[in-house]
């Protein structure tokens, strides 16, 4: 996501912003940018790339100015140009502003702003041009008085040429830090590029306000009541800092997912209607009626998430849908007209297998949308609609927070076509009610991490497994064994549950291991029972189950209980425990978590 650090202080900014991007590069980004308040002048400095590219173009002008603020943009509105590149400038350079977040109400604001010149697409710049809309002299209150119409999420820094002493913060949903210096002041978004500095740090709450000059800092909130701030001290070293505290970026990555799962459908729910508005289709209610068929074209991860998109289709639709591997939908020849939709998904963007896929299914004249987390990429500008997923940059090769996006992005999908056909006003309604709670439900699970941690020690010993799971936990099961793959390289299969009789039981021994999930729904009997076989079997058994049941710990060596959810949505919960479960179980055999070993974040070649 993107990066923000400002400076004011008696040091020249330019260096200290240079090096503070430099430090936030592992967040991801496609572009950045520089302001430098100079003698009541803004200079302002922006490059599409890497920050070598700002670099090069700074080397040889001079931007003196004791005050500053600058960006790495990861795009989530507007595409990678220079123009979308922050800082964002308003009253005809007065006023700049940096931005991460998303603002939900863009648009209506942009109506507000009527005969404001636009030079980007972003609503970073609708953010700064509402500020000045409200400027009359005092930058903080303008800030302050915009930000209480603003719907969405931001962490923010504003200057003001009136203003040469002054830097404004703001935050919600996107977090900001404070770095407290000598008679010097750091704004960023996380302490990485201040601990050259300081380590005294202030970290501002959702929905507060820091009027920060050379000697002092105010913090209030959006009705300018002063609030009172501790001052902590970082004992952590720039490598942590990436990461947040945590470990590893599969880890920070797995903790991610309650706030970003907030963004994938932020915006997105017509609760009065009990259906989505994902506009990105980019089709009408008639033609979205005319769609016969469904077929999503993915790899890895993706096809595992792709693979709960095909229960939630039908279910709630009724309309036939097919999960291909990308790899083998090309070469297939598969059944496509023009009354097919073909989803293609992927976090990066630029799997050459889907990209393929997604070229083949255009070639035969079917309906190409996309669901990709890296907006601007190969196959979010190929398939020219679609949906993107917010997730966030993912930087471990074990993808973990882009799973459940994509999961809910195609469960909205699956509400949005149901309401078109046999899904009703309730159901559609139950059904988002009960995506709004799942951030807090994953929290729960998460609040287990050190209980699972045990339990991945104890099987990480075991040299083979079996996941298990039936209906829509078959894909989880999928997924759960492609994580513990992936990251603790031990042998795992996965199988629907009624597989198990068919040829792969005879493997069961006291040698293996069985994950199961037996949440309580349709199939939990069926689940049960086929636990039940691979116990009798000799195997050593840990199953998923639902909070409260009783019976839970009977039929299984050891259990790890999820909060209740509708069925369709178990996938959202059941695989966090199993992303957990990998990930300690390759902790404890010592693997290179983050970069296992044979794989690359994102394949580009066939
Ligand atoms: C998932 O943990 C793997 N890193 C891999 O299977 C990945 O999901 C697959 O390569 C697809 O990548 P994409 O989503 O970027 O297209």
């Amino acid at each position: 996501m993107c990066g923000i650090i400002g400076y004011i202080g008696n040091q020249q900014a330019l260096p200290i912003l240079l090096q503070g991007l430099r430090d936030l590069e592992y967040r991801g980004y496609d572009s950045a940018g520089i302001a430098v308040m100079d003698n009541g002048k803004l200079q302002r400095v922006r490059a599409v790339g890497k920050i070598d590219n700002l670099a090069r173009k700074i080397k040889n002008d001079d931007y003196p100015g004791t005050l500053g603020i600058s960006h790495t943009r990861w795009a989530t509105h507007g595409g990678v140009t220079e123009e979308n590149a922050h800082p964002h400038f308003a009253m005809n350079g007065k006023l700049a502003l940096v931005h991460n977040g998303i603002i939900e109400n863009y648009r209506e604001l942009k109506e507000k702003l009527k005969g404001v010149k636009f030079n980007s697409e972003t609503d970073s710049e609708v953010l700064a041009h509402f500020i000045g809309s409200y400027y009359t002299g005092d930058l903080v209150a303008a800030v302050r008085a915009a930000l209480s119409l603003v719907c969405g999420t931001y962490g923010l820094l504003a200057v003001h040429t009136d203003h040469p002493d002054e830097m404004v913060a703001a935050r919600l949903g996107s977090p900001l830090v404070l770095g407290i210096g000598e008679n010097e002041y750091y704004a960023a978004s996380d302490v990485t590029p201040m601990l050259a500095y300081t380590k005294r740090v202030t970290f501002l709450d959702d929905g507060e306000i820091a009027e920060i000059k050379r000697d002092s800092v105010r913090i209030s909130n959006l009705h300018d009541q002063a609030i009172k701030k501790s001052v902590q001290e970082i004992s952590w070293n720039k490598q942590q800092a990436e990461k947040q505290g945590f470990e590893h970026f599969t880890l920070k990555e797995i903790f991610d997912q309650p706030v970003v799962f907030e963004d994938a459908i932020r915006g997105r729910i017509d609760m009065p209607a009990g259906t989505a508005k994902l506009g990105g289709l980019d089709l009408s209610e008639d033609q979205m009626r005319q769609i016969s068929r469904i077929v999503i074209v993915a790899c890895g991860t993706a096809f595992n998430a792709g693979m709960v998109g095909k229960y939630a289709f039908e279910r709630l639709a009724g309309i036939p849908t097919e999960v291909d591997v990308s790899s083998e939908f090309s070469y297939r020849d598969p059944i496509i007209d023009d009354h097919t939709l073909v989803f293609a998904i992927s976090q990066s963007g630029e799997t050459a297998d889907t990209l393929m896929a997604l070229r083949e299914a255009k070639r035969k004249g079917a309906v190409v949308r996309g669901i990709v987390n890296s907006v601007g990429s190969t196959i979010a500008r190929e398939v020219g609609a679609g949906t993107y997923i917010h997730a966030g940059p993912e930087l471990a090769v074990a993808s973990t927070k882009a799973f459940t996006n994509m999961v809910a992005i195609l469960l909205l999908y699956a509400i949005q076509f149901g309401r078109l056909h046999n899904t009703s006003l309730a159901t559609g309604q139950r059904l988002l009610k009960a995506l709004l709670e799942i951030p807090q439900k994953i929290n729960q699970v998460l609040k287990q991490v050190e209980q699972i941690k045990i339990k991945a020690q104890k099987y990480s010993k075991y040299k083979n497994f079996f996941y298990l799971g039936r209906g829509v936990n078959y894909p989880v099961a999928l997924e759960g064994s492609l994580k513990l793959k992936e990251l603790s390289y031990i042998h795992s299969e996965a199988y629907p549950g009624g597989e198990m009789k068919h040829g792969p039981g005879a493997l069961i021994s006291k040698d293996f291991a069985v994950l199961g999930i037996v949440t309580k729904n349709q199939l939990y009997d069926k689940m049960k029972s086929n636990i039940a076989e691979a116990v009798t079997r000799g195997a050593r058994v840990i199953i998923v189950a639902t909070e409260g049941d009783k019976v839970a710990s009977e039929i299984a060596d050891d259990v790890i209980f999820v909060p209740k959810t509708m069925e369709l949505l178990e996938p959202l919960l059941n695989t966090i425990p199993l992303q957990l479960f990998a990930y300690y179980a390759a902790v404890e055999l010592g693997t290179d978590v983050d970069r296992p070993r044979n794989l690359a974040k994102s394949v580009t070649v066939e």
